[in-house]
């Protein structure tokens, strides 16, 4: 009998991207055709926890999302990951301390809850594949930063990669045909910038139709306008995000953040078959969000707030304190609760300053 219990526990919260991430140049090594950058929303209620557990007595890898197993398939994303995490244990730990339990020959039971609904365009795939190399890093005690880990939680699904870091993050999408730099990277920590603030809206929780892989080959195989996307507007959307953020200059995180997601929005139109991932209450949310930042310029001289929306109909809207209570109000008085299953105002950076 084993006497010791092998056993870690981690979470990982979801981010958003204000640069979109669409389309792989290979499918296997989830290598991108473009870099992307997003804000993790660092908070309690959108987050995936894992658990995982070595056992010399488990017959097979064994996984449990939302409390109903899963299937690992052989040669699967998840089974990729486990093997990368079981050779890295293997390399950096085993094979250098005789001593150290060999954890990489035992089997695994790993145990995920999300509080995202999953599959819904808010992202529960990024936070669930984060926490699964974070929760296997900390069992295997493996000696390694977040973005060496970013590359493993790459392969699990490639947004996934942004959630090691808190803040502000680029995902590089690298020009090496093995993906070893292919990683994520702090453009800024979340105390750089604590105001930021993100209001998402719960448009629909079911599963989208067309699912965030298959979207993005059919997209990369038909697309004219991607590959105009790819080479021409990201390369100098990433530099000027970048800069917006380190400078705090909100204006233009927004204007590019809309931008962008317009245009990944345009790519998935673009694409043969069409693919439609926001609806009617979506593009109302983008209505309301072009009116309400026209009267701040009008007023201010500034914008107010930002709408992105990811593989589905859901939005959040990245906007800074003065404006929560405003943007929030609206939302209800035109999105009732019928319409807007309305989720919360997420303070993203919590221990920045407290609930708004
Ligand atoms: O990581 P995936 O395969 O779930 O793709 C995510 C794609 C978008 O969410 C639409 C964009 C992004 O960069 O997160």
């Amino acid at each position: 009998m084993s006497a010791t219990l092998y056993e870690a526990t981690t979470s990982a919260p979801v981010n958003i991207a204000c640069i979109k991430y669409w389309g792989k140049r290979d499918t296997k090594l989830i290598l991108p055709t473009n870099s992307s950058l997003s804000v993790t929303l660092d908070q309690d209620l959108l987050r995936s926890t894992t658990t995982s557990r070595a056992d010399p007595f488990f017959m097979k890898d064994r996984l449990w999302l939302n409390g109903k197993e899963e299937e690992i398939k052989d040669g699967g994303r998840m089974d990729n990951c486990i093997k990368e995490m079981k050779r890295l244990r293997k390399a950096l730990v085993e094979d250098k301390e005789p001593n150290a339990p060999k954890l990489s020959e035992m089997k695994l039971h790993i145990v995920s809850f999300n509080t995202v609904p999953t599959a819904a365009g808010l992202a529960s795939s990024a936070s669930g594949f984060a926490a699964l190399t974070t929760s296997l890093a900390s069992l295997f005690a493996l000696p390694l930063n977040p973005s060496e880990l970013s590359l493993i939680a790459r392969r699990g699904s490639g947004s996934a990669c942004r959630s090691l870091f808190g803040g502000y993050v680029a995902w590089e999408m690298g020009t090496k045909p093995d993906g070893t730099d292919s990683l994520a990277i702090e453009v800024a920590p979340q105390s750089h910038w604590p105001e930021m603030r993100a209001v998402v809206c719960v448009v629909s929780g079911e599963k989208k139709d067309v699912g965030s892989s298959v979207g993005m080959q059919l997209t990369v195989e038909t697309s004219p306008l991607l590959q105009h996307r790819i080479k021409h507007v990201v390369p100098a959307r990433m530099e000027s995000i970048s800069k917006a953020i380190k400078a705090r200059d909100f204006d233009a995180f927004a204007k590019l953040t809309m931008a962008d997601s317009n245009q990944f929005h345009a790519v998935a139109l673009d694409t043969t078959p069409p693919i439609f991932y926001m609806n009617d209450v979506s593009r109302n949310l983008i209505a309301l969000v072009e009116e309400y930042n026209r009267v701040c310029l009008q007023k201010t001289g500034h914008l107010g707030a930002a709408y992105t929306f990811d593989a589905g109909p859901n939005a959040v809207i990245y906007t800074l304190p003065d404006h929560i209570k405003a943007i929030t109000e609206l939302v209800l008085y035109f999105f009732p609760a019928s319409a807007v299953g309305f989720y919360d105002v997420l303070n993203i950076f919590p221990e920045a300053g407290g609930k708004p």
